[in-house]
């Protein structure tokens, strides 16, 4: 049985419109369609659901993106084990009805999916149109032949993520992006079918446009291919036109164009331009294609690093996994922005979308924010990390997976590197890893490996020449971007270096051999592609301060009662460094381009150094729920020309305490500590090397203060004071103003204060929340790495006396009451608008 009519009205018409903006640039004949709206969905083993007649109409409709997995429970047993998060894998299934009336015999409709996770089967009226095994592509299908134009066509998506561990840190389970749907002539410009290339001389741009024309149909055409330039006025700025001979299945023809004085893209001003492709026969607009792009110059030079435009700069970069905290994979783009925000607004200027090709979103992000980014393809090639990852399809689907995330991603001014890989086993002759449990697989990447297993001499073997392959595709689909793989084998002889065919030498920590680089690279540029992998916890403090924990101390089961790491810059991976011992050799190294710190964000899974209960990463300068560690200051104060003074741990021990306070400070010379208003004495970063100042004091209740001075003039004061009893919630929402579209976002930060408004930073009430309006509760976490309480429900633990609620906004305009309680604290609701 099917869908009742309203609802295949209401979810699956295919509405003829054409997009705004489209329509604003003059380009109207292509139909693309968000396609997110009003699927069917069940998690089940069988794959009865495949056929069309199967009666869905007991099933959960959601709209996209989606996460299964995120909604679930953690759980000891879960396959992907705590490095995958905990959480549920499973198989399910997505249905949705496609009804057409369509009367011409030439349209074709295209359904095109970000991405899936993992092992999509796209059924269309019962059919299999096509399968694809990679969780992190993005993918689509020629429907039309399958398709009956004059009536009601089902989509059944399988989608399975059974077997499992197949990856290192947590992925998610479903349709975790957008997908759309798009509908097109016969003649078209093919799917990333435009390549625009720039090259500036003399202030003027030259644009060279690969276009790829699909003729499926088998006739040939004689067409005019229109190719426009547009501002951000929209006002044309160039443009150029070729009439030839398109025979079937299609041909590639290039174009150029001149332009005069172009604005270039940089990281203060990311100046985006569009181009329109227009496919015209006999005066009518057949198709068209709009893509974005920017102009500027890239460059790494052997002794200076980077160059953007000709500027030398740091890249001073972090790597990212897909998920959004609480809202697990599924994509949001408000989500996403928050995150970029606060990376930017920490001072870095470049993402690393590790380890695998990431949502759209990203980098359309990274182009209209100015962020450079790294666009890496996968974290294993032939040789597994975990039981069933991309290894068992590395054969088959490499060079497709790859040539499409080129070929999908090429044209973002923000993309400054490819990535073929991360840590791939094949940087060494032999591995040993199959037989070693999930939790050690990192352990087993970082430790140094016998020489033996890497080939001595100048010649190549298989894995060189693998690497060689890989790179030749990248370079056949994109010549014009340099190539590097994120290595951790820093000797010569690693066989990704030895294949020749990595133009920017690059290391995963090892920082100690930076030194060597030189010698041991002659004439090569360099990057640090993944750095640190500093462990922390927010809110909690190890002292003394001074003492370094390299952790885990033995493989692990490692434990330590607490489930905690030290917010002090004090612990990390035994491979890895405090924050602060990688920045001072980037920071003194001109010929380092830069590097890319483990991690911006903490991530679900993979919680080195511990085990079940924890289930998510340690290693981000901001926690899972949002909130910055305080090393996120370290940073700002040196990568941002903000005034930065932030002192730290907060201000309530026990009486007779030893504490240890750091200061981190910019944009002064001195920075003097009081308790109480009594001088616990003047303190400088005496040399370049030194990035905080510290003092150890006995505790007294009242108050810590910080007065920084520049040439004996107080520039910047800050105190903390201890907090008294847990009196009242504070909510503190990121946005009160949201879209009412369904997918709009607000971040309520939730804190628990004494009467007088201080964080009380041991509380760990449990909140309770409420709505009224048009709106859902999306999400709620705390940042703990080891809470087992659920992500998506309306209650929350504060930890280190924070939480943290994601409203949702609803699709009709609203005000939207959020109202939080607790036993023993006055309640508070505040108002957000949705419009
Ligand atoms: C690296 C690896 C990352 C992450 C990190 C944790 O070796 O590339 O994916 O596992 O270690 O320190």
């Amino acid at each position: 049985m099917k869908t009742s009519s309203y609802l295949l009205f209401r979810y699956s018409c295919f509405v003829v419109i054409s997009l705004l903006w489209f329509c604003g640039l003059g380009c109207k004949a292509s139909e693309r369609h968000l396609w997110d709206e009003g699927w069917r969905f069940s998690l089940r083993q069988d794959d009865k659901p495949q056929q069309s007649a199967f009666d869905d109409s007991a099933w959960r409709l959601l709209d996209l993106p989606h996460d299964w997995a995120i909604e679930g429970d953690f759980y000891a047993q879960n396959p992907s084990g705590a490095n995958g998060g905990a959480l549920p894998g499973g198989k399910g299934w997505y249905r949705k009805h496609l009804i057409l009336h369509e009367n011409d015999a030439t349209s074709r409709y295209v359904l095109h999916f970000d991405g899936a996770y993992m092992n999509t089967s796209v059924f269309v009226n019962g059919t299999l149109v096509g399968t694809r095994p990679y969780g992190f592509i993005s993918f689509s299908y020629d429907l039309t032949p399958y398709l009956d134009k004059q009536g009601d066509n089902v989509i059944a998506v399988k989608v399975d993520n059974s077997q499992q561990p197949n990856s290192r840190w947590y992925t998610g389970c479903g349709i975790y992006r957008h997908v759309y749907l798009s509908k097109s002539t016969d003649i078209r410009v093919a799917e990333w079918g435009v390549h625009a290339i720039s090259k500036v001389k003399k202030g003027i741009g030259n644009l060279t446009l690969n276009t790829q024309i699909e003729n499926p149909g088998g006739r040939s055409r004689r067409v005019t291919v229109r190719q426009k330039l547009w501002n951000k006025a929209h006002q044309v700025v160039a443009q150029t036109s070729k009439t030839c001979k398109v025979e079937a299945p299609g041909t590639t023809i290039s174009q150029h164009m001149r332009v005069q004085k172009p604005q270039l893209w940089s990281l203060s001003s990311p100046y985006l331009y569009t181009i329109t492709t227009e496919i015209i026969e006999n005066g009518r607009v057949l198709d068209c294609d709009t893509i974005t792009t920017g102009i500027r110059t890239v460059a790494f030079d052997v002794a200076k690093g980077f160059f953007l435009n000709g500027e030398n700069i740091k890249i001073n970069g972090v790597c990212l996994h897909g998920d959004l905290g609480c809202l697990g994979a599924a994509i949001n783009e408000d989500a996403l922005y928050r995150q970029l925000v606060m990376m930017k607004e920490m001072g870095v200027n470049a993402i690393r979308c590790s380890h695998n090709p990431p949502a759209p979103e990203l980098l359309n992000l990274c182009d209209s924010m100015g962020l450079l980014v790294m666009d890496e393809a996968f974290d294993s090639w032939m040789q597994g990390k975990t039981a069933y990852d991309y290894s068992i399809y590395f054969k088959t689907w490499a060079e497709r997976d790859l040539r499409d995330m080129v070929l999908r991603d090429r044209n973002h001014p923000s993309i400054i590197l490819w990535s073929i890989g991360n840590e791939v086993l094949e940087q060494w002759n032999k591995t040993k890893n199959a037989t070693v449990a999930l939790e050690n697989v990192n352990i087993l990447l970082n430790n140094s490996r016998d020489k033996a297993t890497l080939t001595q001499g100048d010649s190549l073997n298989l894995n060189a020449k693998l690497t060689q392959v890989l790179a030749a595709i990248v370079r056949r689909y994109d010549p014009t971007r340099l190539i590097t793989a994120g290595c951790n084998e820093v000797s010569p002889d690693n066989n990704l270096f030895k294949s020749g065919a990595l133009d920017v030498i690059s290391f995963n920590y090892h920082q100690k051999k930076v030194k060597d680089v030189p010698q041991d690279f002659p004439g090569k540029s360099f990057i640090m592609t993944e750095t640190v992998s500093a462990l922390q916890t927010r809110g909690y403090y190890r002292m003394p301060s001074d003492s370094l924990y390299r952790w885990p101390t033995h493989k692990r089961p490692f434990t330590e009662p607490s489930f905690m790491c030290s917010s002090y810059d004090n612990c990390c991976a035994y491979w890895g460094s405090t924050h602060e011992q990688t920045w001072d050799i980037v920071k003194h190294t001109p010929y380092c381009s830069g590097q890319f710190i483990w991690t911006g964000f903490d991530y679900i899974g993979e919680p080195t150094p511990f085990n079940f209960p924890a289930r998510s990463s340690y290693f981000g300068l901001i926690d899972l729920a949002g909130f910055p560690k305080d090393t996120y200051y370290m940073y700002q104060s040196e990568w941002t020309k903000k005034p930065v003074l932030h002192v730290f741990p907060h201000w309530n021990w026990i009486e007779g305490q030893t504490v240890d306070l750091w200061c981190y400070y910019n944009q002064a010379d001195e920075v003097e500590l009081f308790v109480n208003g009594k001088s616990q004495g003047v303190r400088r970063k005496s040399n370049e090397h030194e990035y905080h100042v510290a003092w150890r004091v006995t505790f007294e209740p009242g108050e810590v203060r910080v007065v920084a001075r520049k040439n004996g003039k107080v520039v910047a004061e800050k105190t903390r004071r201890t907090a008294g009893a847990p009196h009242h919630i504070r909510l503190t929402p990121n946005r009160k103003v949201i879209k009412a579209n369904g997918r709009s976002l607000s971040f309520v930060t939730v804190e628990v204060v004494d009467k007088d408004g201080n964080l009380c930073p041991w509380a760990e009430n449990n909140i309770l929340f409420s709505l009224t309006g048009n709106a859902k509760i999306a999400g709620v976490d705390n940042g703990s790495p080891f809470s087992l309480e659920r992500f998506q429900t309306n209650e929350r633990r504060a930890f280190f006396g924070k939480c943290l609620v994601v409203l949702q906004a609803g699709r009709t305009p609203s005000t939207i009451q959020l109202t939080a309680k607790s036993v023993d604290l006055a309640p508070q609701t505040i108002e957000i608008i949705s419009e």
